[in-house]
Parts: C-alpha cells; structure tokens; sequence
C-alpha cells in the first residue's frame, strides 16, 4: 500500500473560485478518489492562502479585519469544494498557530544554515497611506512603449517586463499620488547558493519534461536571490527578531501544506514526521498549476532541504484554463465563478466530467467552450452512458421483478464478450488514472458505453418485449438487458473518481453502497431498485446565465 500526501495549490482568500481554479482541485480530486480506489493511504490537504496586501487591503476597504475576511471567504470557498465534490481530508487556513510556528522555525533553520542574508533596497512608498508599494499597487508610463496605467512589474499593451521604479510618471494606484523612492531593510534567501542542490533534484523524476526544460532556462539565466520578506502593514507573520517585518506570503504559503497536514494529523493521532521528514515510504505529490512552477520547482524543495524536511516526490503542473478559447475574463463576458454555475446549471458531475474528457499529463492550456461543453455532457453522459439503464431497465422491472441473470448465466457470446470486454480494460483504466490521462481514459470508457448501445439497438429489447409471453422470447429480453446492466455498472465503477456522486445514484439504483474499490468490479449486482431519471440535458439558456459580466 503507498502512503501519499496529496496537495492542490492554496486558494487565494482574497475572492470566489472560479473554474479556472476548478481544473486543478478537480484533476487532483480525481486523482486522490483514483488512489484511494486502489486501496492506497491517502491524505488530500489544502488550505486557504490567506496572507499578503491585497487582502490586507480588501479588509480595510470592508472595514472588517482580516481575520474575519478571511474566515469568511474560508466558509464560503469550503462550500464551493464541497458542491463540487472536491473531497479534501484537510482544508485549513495557512492564518494558522500550526503555520506561525512551522515558519517561524524553517526560517530559523535558514538562519542557522546561513541561508538568509539582510539587505537595504530602495522601494516605491505611498507617504499618504504610510506605506510600501508592491508592484501591483504601482501604475505608470511603460518605459518601452509609453503605454499609460500601466502595472509596475509588466505592460499589458507591449509585454515588456520592468521593475516598478522604470516606470515614468508612476502613481500610486490606493491614493493616485506619486510615491517616494524609500530605502528599506529586507531579508533575502539566498536561492543563488542553492543551483547545486536544485540542479541534481530537478533531475530526479520528479518533474514533468515541459516543466524540466522551464527550468533548465531559469538555471542558465542564473538565480537570483530572493526577497522573503516585507514591511509593516502587512497581514502575516512577524519575522522573528525583526520587529515591523513580516514574511512575504510565498514564503509561508507552501509551508501551509505542512501546516494544514500537521492540524490534520494532531486531529487524527497520525504521524507529521512520517509525511515530512522520514520519508523512506511516503510520497509527497503537489498538484500546481504552471504558474506557480518557480515557487514549487525551486524555492520550496530549497526551503525544504535547508530546514531539515523532505522533498516532494511529484509535482505536477497543468496549464490555463480558456473559456471560448480566450482568458477568463468579467469584460469578454467569460467569467465564470464556482457558485454561478452551481446556481445556474446546478450538476457538477458534468463539469467534472468535461474537464476529464480534456485533461492530460501536459502542461498545454485546456480550453471550454461553452457549445462543446453542451454538445459533449448531453451526448456522452445522457445520450449514451444513462441511456443504457433508460432503455434496459425498465423491462427488468416490468417483467423480471427487478431480478438480473448473473453473468455466468449469459448465454450469448457477444453479450458474454460485451462484459468481459470491460472487465479486461481495468489495466489500462488504471494506468490512465495513474498517469493522469483522464482524456485517453474517457475515450477508452466511453469506446465501451458506445459498443454497449449499439449493442442495445441490434438486439431491439423493445421488439422483443412486444412479443411477450413466449417463453424464448422472454429469456432473451432478460439476458440482453442483464448484460447491459451488467456492463453498466462495470463503466460505473470504473468512472467513479470522476463523477462520484452520479455513480453513488448508480450504485444505489444496483441496491449497493458507493463505490469504494475498482476490485468491486470482482462482485456483480443481481437486482436492480425503479429506475429513476439520472441526469438531465444540459440546457444552452443555462449555460448564458452562469456568465458574470462586469457590472
Ligand atoms: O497562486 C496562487 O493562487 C497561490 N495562492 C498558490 C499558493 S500554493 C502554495 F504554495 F501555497
Ligand atoms: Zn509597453
């Protein structure tokens, strides 16, 4: 049995999830329930990021403190999780005395490693609000292009990207006036030290090979230092003997996962060294999108080695979510929140599923467009795979008393071909579990849910239920609409990382609890309770609704 720590990237607890966040929590999801499944230890954490500026920010604009902002947003991003059916076993808050005392004690470690140095820079200063500027809250002439309203760090018209103090004109986007120049003392950790390490744990096989290349180029450009610190106001940790700095929300944010799993582990009697420093037999896997690579890739498995704790085993990245093919966005009418679409197409197994059928190994962009989406579910959950049971299971009922003819029972060998068929895919099923190659995974299933309704409309169960009353003839219709049945659950149980809550419907249409384990697949079902309608067609006029636009 492996023993895996599973982790998403923490939400920021400065606004809602939205369905770019959910590619991530739903890809790991499916991948934690896959695991699970297969009989393995795991422990899916994650938390809400919830330190930094902006939040700092948004409170005061709220006139609430962070501490309630951001237990407000926790209740409501949990919430979002759960509709969706993303099951963690921890969703923490990295606001925490577990992740205080976690970071207070890596960066003395760093301290002692001679890993962190101090130095005096120079930083834009708002004097009106008495204090310094990150590079977002900064807005100026881009100094290649002239462009106005431009973000400190990078320009949306031309792309080029600048330190905040190239700008001309700059302007202090919370009070518009012109910041000062200010010198001030930071903490740095010193990344540059670290190449050695970094370089031969990038060759491990810990990366995907996009992700290895990325930072290929990062090493050959050389790494910098890097700044962990930040000064007063700001929501989040006071650096320990250093009175009005406080550490800068990267740093204490993947130690959130310790955290998170620690709170988790105190809760439960589990061992936190087992998870994070004896590492002989557990696996640590983050599931990130390929934003936050630099973060994962090269300051964490730094701030790990030189605190004393173990490395992650995976990290694995995935690209951007598109709507329409174009960037999430409230002005190009392509922002959709979690709870818009929970309020206005109400299923989330059909999200789940789309995503699914679209997810890979990669770090490629996954696109949704909203035709395709509706064409996709209403075709393959509705037209094919529910439309096994819509159209079998009533003569079961009708003419069997619910009773199905066990497999060993079923006399045609297409029809005994048909279940075998599947009953052989569960290793390549896995494999694209493994693998996270939902979208092969998705065909191969889907390959089986076609074959099945062909099946369905060569052996027209509905002619022979016409011509009741011979015995033959009977017999057949019991034997054809088994082996669907049959085969359905076998599909079912093979999906259900996917669509967990459908298939629960499922299993108890078949009078069985959920599905637990892939080796249910050994059992059969031999009765089955009144069809109920599954899952309704997606409706277009749904989909418009769930758009935000900006107002
Ligand atoms: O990019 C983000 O949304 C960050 N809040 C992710 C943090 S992941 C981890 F390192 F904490
Ligand atoms: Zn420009």
């Amino acid at each position: 049995m492996r023993k895996i720590l599973v982790t998403s990237a923490l939400p920021y607890a400065n606004g809602s999830i939205h369905l770019g966040h959910l590619v991530e929590y739903i890809q790991t999801d499916i991948w934690v329930r896959f695991q699970k499944m297969q009989g393995n230890l795991v422990y899916y954490i994650c938390a809400d990021d919830t330190h930094g500026t902006p939040i700092m920010l948004m409170a005061e604009q709220e006139n609430i403190t962070p501490e309630i902002l951001v237990k407000n947003i926790h209740i409501e991003h949990a919430k979002d999780f759960e509709d969706f059916h993303v099951n963690f076993d921890n969703f923490y808050s990295t606001n925490s005395s577990e992740n205080k005392e976690l970071s207070e004690n890596i960066y003395r470690a760093l301290v002692k490693n001679n890993k962190i140095f101090e130095k005096e820079i120079e930083q834009f200063y708002d004097t009106d609000k008495k204090m310094f500027l990150p590079d977002r809250f900064i807005k100026g002439e881009c100094p290649k292009c002239r462009a106005k309203d431009q973000y400190g760090d990078s320009c949306e018209s031309c792309g080029a990207t600048y330190n905040p103090t190239d700008l001309n004109n700059p302007y202090s986007v919370l009070t518009g006036l012109s910041p000062v120049k200010k010198k001030t003392k930071h903490y740095f950790f010193k990344l540059s030290e670290c190449s050695n390490f970094l370089s031969k744990w990038t060759k491990l096989d810990t990366l995907q090979k996009e992700a290895r290349n990325k930072l290929d180029e990062w090493f050959k450009a050389g790494l910098s230092d890097w700044d962990i610190s930040r000064d007063a106001p700001y929501f989040g940790f006071e650096i320990p003997d250093a009175p009005g700095k406080f550490f800068y929300v990267w740093l204490d944010a993947p130690i959130g996962y310790m955290a998170s799993f620690k709170n988790f582990a105190d809760n439960n009697k589990l061992s936190f060294d087992d998870f994070w420093k004896n590492n002989s037999d557990t696996e640590l896997v983050h599931f990130i999108g390929k934003d936050i690579l630099y973060f994962h890739a090269l300051f964490w498995p730094a701030t790990l080695e030189y605190s004393g704790y173990r490395k992650p085993t995976k990290i694995y990245a995935h690209g951007f979510l598109t709507v329409n093919g174009e960037k999430m966005s409230k002005s190009r009418g392509t922002f959709i929140t979690a709870r818009s679409y929970l309020d206005n197409i109400k299923n989330p197994n059909l999200l789940r599923y789309y995503y699914a059928s679209k997810l890979n190994d990669s770090m490629e962009d996954i696109d949704l467009n909203l035709q395709d989406f509706s064409a996709k579910v209403n075709s393959d959950l509705v037209g094919k795979f529910i439309n096994i049971p819509s159209r079998t299971s009533g003569f079961i009922s009708k003419y069997f008393e619910n009773k199905l003819v066990p497999i060993e029972n079923i006399e045609d060998k297409k029809a005994r071909d048909l279940i075998l068929g599947i009953i052989n895919i569960k290793d390549l099923v896995l494999e694209h579990y493994e693998s996270r190659f939902f979208s092969k995974l998705i065909k191969l299933l889907m390959t089986q849910v076609e074959s099945l309704n062909e099946f369905i409309s060569q052996k027209e169960p509905w002619v022979l239920a016409k011509k009741e009353g011979q015995h033959k003839v009977n017999s057949d219709l019991h034997q054809i609409c088994s082996t669907c049945l049959h085969a359905f659950r076998l599909v079912s149980i093979f999906i259900t990382p996917v669509i967990p809550e459908l298939t629960s419907k499922i299993a108890l249409f078949f009078n069985e609890s959920p599905y637990k384990s892939f080796s249910d697949i050994e059992t059969e079902a031999n009765e089955i309770n009144k069809y109920e309608h599954l899952m309704q067609r997606l409706d277009l006029k749904d989909i418009e609704a769930m758009i935000v636009t900006k107002k």
